[in-house]
């Protein structure tokens, strides 16, 4: 009987044949970001509150309303975090990554909390990869993390995907123009959504994701940032486009690319997937140029992006074969267990992925049950000591030398 327990709102527990599908995509990251030199970090599941608030930003809808805040028993509020850079960040100054060879280039995974409300690709607790390039203010930087998001979407094979690029210009940049967006936005504030209109002062680039009719019209004759980039902004953001031009990854500038979080400057850049729904972006992230400052470093350039490895597998149609075994050991007569158990061992210590019967099946159904794991071969032990060796993709059976079982089954006969 099921217990009255459930997984909480938004959360989701990942049984054995979804967590397969993750580690084909796992390790393909760890393969993509490993080859360009980037390393493996791991940060804590909590921080200190305050780290997200100074780093993602007061302004932005996670900070506001979307964290999971509590307070332990000393009294400090913690949150369970909704993002990696900020954490990223806190850890490249806190172990004095500034004084090694600059930029440092750095990977993780792992579990993500926001409370959002949960739909098709939006959850509560969720997964994210990302890489991090810090140190460096190199359009080529801008353009290896594209790459490495690209390469990896390519050879996962994801479908439908398409690049989006937009630049928000140097900090200061970005002041004068939101002072020009607010003022076009307060002239017309009487055809805006009553969300973007309260949040005009707060965070009026919002309002170009908007699906309020009005709001969306409005948007239509906002000035936009991508056009009036100059001097430094506007040739990093040359030089970005014509690496990825070089490196052929092909792209949209999208001058109304907004993101959620505050601490963007110039590069920002997000890849959306037509196969997934509402929840169309995969993945994405940018420049941030202040953040380390932010968190009290010194000033240090950096770019990296996070995706979301369930809308990866969403995009994917969780299709990602099961891996199946290299082969299933059959005893036709209970008498063979031990010599099963011992080639088992034997076959699983040269690398082959094995299984044998643990429940007392008959043989017929030993062999079902190879069938069901996906087995690609059953070495059938027979009671007189002989054995056979049954493909079963085709179906064919032949019988095998009983003293070379391993040499037969590693391809060394
Ligand atoms: P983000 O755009 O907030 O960026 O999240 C990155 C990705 O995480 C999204 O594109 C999406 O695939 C996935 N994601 C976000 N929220 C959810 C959710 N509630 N459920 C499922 N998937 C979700 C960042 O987090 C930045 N730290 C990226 C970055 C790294 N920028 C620079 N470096």
């Amino acid at each position: 009987m099921a217990s009255k327990f459930q997984a909480p709102r938004g959360t989701f527990d990942i049984l054995p044949e979804q967590a397969r599908a993750r580690r084909r995509l796992e390790r393909a990251a760890a393969e993509v970001f490993g080859r360009a030199g980037y390393e493996p970090i791991a940060t804590p599941v909590f921080e200190d509150t305050d780290l997200f608030e100074r780093g993602v930003g007061k302004s932005t809808d996670i900070v506001r309303k979307e964290m999971f805040t509590f307070e332990d028993k000393g009294g400090r509020s913690l949150t369970l975090r909704p993002e990696g850079t900020a954490s990223v960040c806190r850890a490249y100054l806190e172990h004095g990554m500034q004084k090694l060879a600059q930029p440092v280039k750095l990977h993780y995974l792992g579990p993500f909390f926001r409370h959002e409300r949960p739909q098709a690709g939006r959850y509560r607790q969720f997964h994210q990869l990302g890489a991090e390039c810090i140190g460096s203010d190199s359009p080529l930087a801008d353009a290896e993390v594209i790459m490495l998001l690209s390469d990896l979407l390519g050879e996962l094979g994801v479908p439908g995907v398409e690049l989006r690029l937009g630049s928000l210009g140097s900090f200061e940049a970005r002041r004068t123009y939101l002072e020009d967006l607010k003022a076009h936005l307060h002239a017309h504030e009487g055809e805006l959504s009553k969300d973007v209109r309260e949040r005009i002062d707060i965070n009026p680039l919002r309002a170009f994701d908007s699906d309020h009719e009005g709001t969306r019209g409005v948007m239509g004759s906002a000035p936009t940032i991508v056009e009036r980039l100059e001097g430094e902004d506007a040739d990093h953001f040359a030089e970005v486009r014509a690496l990825l031009d070089a490196s052929g990854i092909a792209y949209v500038i999208d001058p109304t690319l907004v993101r959620g979080l505050d601490y963007y400057t110039r590069t920002i850049f997000s890849f959306v997937c037509d196969r997934l729904g509402a929840q169309s972006e995969i993945g994405g992230g940018g420049r941030y140029d202040g953040l380390i400052e932010q968190l009290g470093g010194q000033t240090t350039p950096a770019v990296g992006f996070a995706a979301g490895i369930e809308r990866i597998l969403l995009a994917l149609d969780e299709e990602v074969a099961g891996e199946g075994r290299d082969a299933f050991v059959a005893v036709a007569d209970p008498e063979q267990r031990q010599r099963a158990m011992a080639l088992v061992a034997e076959l699983r210590h040269a690398g082959a992925s094995v299984e044998l019967d643990l429940a007392g099946r008959s043989f017929k159904s030993q062999l079902k049950h190879a069938n069901r794991i996906g087995a690609r071969r059953v070495l059938i032990l027979e009671a007189d000591g002989s054995a056979q060796l049954r493909d079963m993709e085709s179906g064919e059976q032949r019988a095998v030398d009983p003293g070379n079982l391993v040499g037969e089954m590693t391809g060394e006969a």
